[in-house]
C-alpha cells in the first residue's frame, strides 16, 4: 500500500477519512479511544507541515441531519487530543466547506460535519465524492474500522484523488496481517460472543489458519448442545448444529484443535448478582442458563496460553457485562496480559465487546495490539476483502 509516509507533506492539503464514530453521552464524548489513536498518527503529519481536512461519520443518522449526531463536540475532543485548535465546518461539502479548507495554513486542522447527514455518503455516490475531493489534494484513508463499508468517503473518493493509507490504517493492517497470515506459532484464537450464526465465516477461516480455537460465550452453548449436552434455557441455536459439525470436521482436517468449556457456570436469572452455580457439563438443569465458563475451563485456557506464541481474541467468554459472570473473561484477559508483558506471546484483540471487557479488566494497554475496529475486524478475520483497503492497492500517482 502506498502510505502517507511516502509523501512530501509540506505543501499538501490532506483529505483524511478518520473514524471518529465514538460513543456519545448527553452530547459529550464517552470514550475517546478512537480520537486519541487517530490524533497520535495525525500529529507528526501536522508537524511536517500538512494541512488536514478530516472527514468522519458519527452514528447512523440515515442521510438526515440530526443535531445530536453532530461532529462538533468530537472536533473539540480532537483538538484536546492534538493540543491545538481544530476548526469545525457545519456542512459536509460544498462552497462553505471549500472556503474553510482553503483557509487552512500548515499544521491546521478542519473537521467537516457528519458525512452520513448526506444520503449520498452511504450510496457511494460519485457526485459527493467529487465535492469532497475539492477539499484536498491527497486522500488519506486512516479509518480501517470503516474499510468494510463501500461509501463515498472510503471508495468513490479514490476515483477523484490519489489515495494513500494513513498511520492508523497501516498499523491495523500490519498487526492483523501478522496475527493471521504469519503468526508466531502455536497460534490460539479465542472466539466468544453470543451467536454461532454471526461468526460462521470467521470460525471457518480461523480453523484453517491457527492451531487452536477456544470457543466461548453463548456460542459455546451451541457447540455443547450439538454434542448432546443439556443447556437448559441457555442461549443456543439448534439451527446451527449442522454448521457446528462441519466446523468440527474442518478443524480436524486442518489439524486445528477446537477447545470447548469443560465445566460451566449457570444461573436461573440473567441479572447482576444472580446466584452462580459451578457445574459439570452434563449438569445444567432445565431451568438453568449457562452464563460463563467454569474454573476448570479457565485453567484449561491458561494451559493452552502457556504453550502459545500468538493469541488472537474476539468476543467475551461469558455474560461479561454482569457480575459475577464476567469472571472467565476477566481471568483469561489478565493471563493474556501477563504473558504479553513477560514477552511470551503476541496478543491481538478487537471488536467492541472485547475491547470493553479488556478495559473493564484494566489490561488494554498490556496487549500487543488492540484494534479500534468492530465490524471491519470481524470481516478481516473472516478473510474478506475490505473495499476501503482494496481501492488503496491500485497504483497511485501522488
Ligand atoms: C464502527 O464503529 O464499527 C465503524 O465506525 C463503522 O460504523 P457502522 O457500523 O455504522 O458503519
Amino acid at each position: 500500500l502506498k502510505s502517507v509516509h511516502d509523501v512530501e507533506l509540506s505543501c499538501r492539503r490532506l483529505l483524511i477519512r478518520a473514524d471518529l464514530n465514538v460513543p456519545m453521552k448527553n452530547g459529550v464524548v464517552a470514550d475517546a479511544t478512537r480520537i486519541e489513536r487517530f490524533a497520535a498518527g495525525l500529529k507528526p503529519l501536522l508537524a511536517n507541515g500538512a494541512r488536514a481536512v478530516v472527514l468522519s461519520h458519527l452514528g447512523r443518522p440515515d442521510g438526515m441531519p440530526r443535531p445530536e449526531l453532530s461532529l462538533e463536540p468530537v472536533a473539540a475532543a480532537l483538538g484536546r487530543a492534538l493540543g491545538k485548535d481544530v476548526a469545525f465546518c457545519e456542512v459536509v461539502s460544498g462552497p462553505v466547506a471549500e472556503k474553510a479548507a482553503a483557509a487552512l495554513g500548515p499544521g491546521d486542522v478542519l473537521v467537516c460535519e457528519n458525512l452520513r447527514f448526506d444520503p449520498r455518503e452511504e450510496a457511494n455516490d460519485a457526485s459527493l465524492a467529487e465535492e469532497l475531493a475539492a477539499l484536498g489534494d491527497l486522500y488519506v484513508n486512516d479509518a480501517f474500522s470503516c474499510a468494510h463499508r463501500a461509501h463515498a468517503s472510503t471508495v468513490a473518493i479514490t476515483e477523484h484523488l490519489p489515495a494513500v493509507a494513513g498511520p492508523l490504517m497501516l498499523a491495523e493492517i500490519s498487526a492483523l496481517t501478522q496475527a493471521l497470515d504469519a503468526p508466531l506459532r502455536p497460534a490460539v484464537a479465542l472466539v466468544g460472543g453470543a451467536k454461532v450464526s454471526s461468526k460462521i465465516d470467521l470460525l471457518i477461516n480461523l480453523v484453517g489458519k491457527v492451531d487452536a480455537v477456544v470457543v466461548g460465550g453463548g456460542m459455546a452453548n451451541t457447540f455443547l448442545a450439538a454434542n448432546g449436552l443439556p443447556v437448559g434455557k441457555s442461549l443456543h441455536e439448534p439451527a446451527q448444529f449442522e454448521t457446528v459439525r462441519k466446523i468440527l470436521a474442518r478443524a480436524q482436517d486442518c489439524g486445528c484443535e477446537i477447545v470447548l468449556p469443560v465445566d460451566i457456570v449457570w444461573t436461573d436469572r440473567f441479572e447482576s448478582g444472580a446466584e452462580a452455580h459451578v457445574a459439570e457439563l452434563d449438569h445444567c438443569p432445565e431451568y438453568g442458563m449457562i452464563l460463563d465458563a467454569g474454573p476448570r475451563s479457565i485453567e484449561r485456557i491458561w494451559d493452552i496460553f502457556a504453550g502459545a506464541k500468538t493469541i488472537l481474541w474476539n468476543g467475551p467468554l461469558g455474560a461479561f457485562e454482569i457480575e459475577p459472570f464476567d469472571h472467565a473473561t476477566e481471568a483469561v484477559a489478565v493471563e493474556a496480559a501477563r504473558l504479553t508483558r513477560a514477552g511470551q506471546v503476541r496478543s491481538i484483540a478487537g471488536g467492541g465487546d472485547t475491547v470493553a471487557a479488556l478495559n473493564a479488566a484494566g489490561v488494554t494497554d498490556d496487549f500487543t495490539y488492540v484494534s479500534t475496529a468492530g465490524g471491519a475486524f470481524l470481516e478481516w478475520i473472516e478473510g474478506k476483502e475490505l473495499p476501503g483497503v482494496s481501492v488503496l492497492k491500485a497504483p497511485q500517482l501522488v
